[in-house]
């Protein structure tokens, strides 16, 4: 076995401290459970923001050893949690806004108006390109809120962060 291989060996995070973490983060968690409404019908970006860190708390990342956590907030008030969910075959990996995404989708959601990202401390963590194109599918005006390197919470929409999406059209239509 490789230096490499040892470092990049899950650490028992399905059923081990990680899966246990991830339950503590969640019942102390505002909107406790995936798809719940915000306390008060309300949800600020620090408020969403965390949500973001609990999320964070179930991720999947033994080898990158990079936990991502996203929040989305639905048109409906409901926020769905999303982790990075790494693979031994790594172009498999899973970021936390599309596991956040797919999960509202899942849930019966389509419409959105806000996500929160976070990273560990002092990472930087605004959503990659591949993300962003998969939300702006469903939301192209969405609010993205992510944290500086000195943890100040940023905003921007996500039409200021890909402006030019890619459309499916045939023959000059939007379908
Ligand atoms: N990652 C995310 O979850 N979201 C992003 O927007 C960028 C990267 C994850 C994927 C991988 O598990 C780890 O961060 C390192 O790239």
């Amino acid at each position: 076995m490789t230096a490499a291989s040892r470092r990049a060996r899950p650490r028992r995070a399905p059923r081990g401290r990680g899966a246990g973490a991830a339950l503590r983060a969640r019942r102390a968690s505002p909107a406790a459970a995936n798809g719940a409404r915000a306390g008060n019908g309300r949800m600020d970006a620090s408020g969403l923001m965390r949500e973001a860190v609990a999320a964070r708390a179930a991720s999947f990342s033994p080898y990158s050893r990079f936990p991502v956590g996203a929040a989305l907030l639905g048109a409906s008030g409901r926020v769905y949690h999303g982790c990075n969910v790494e693979n031994a075959s790594f172009g498999l990996t899973c970021c936390a806004e599309r596991t956040a995404v797919f999960a509202a989708v899942s849930a019966g959601e389509r419409a959105f108006t806000a996500i929160a990202v976070t990273a560990r401390a002092g990472a930087g963590a605004p959503p990659c390109g591949a993300c962003r194109q998969v939300l702006a599918e469903f939301a192209p005006e969405l609010w993205v809120y992510w944290r500086d390197t000195r943890g100040r919470i940023l905003r921007k929409r996500l039409s200021a962060l890909l402006p030019e999406q890619f459309q499916f059209r045939r023959g000059g239509k939007a379908r």
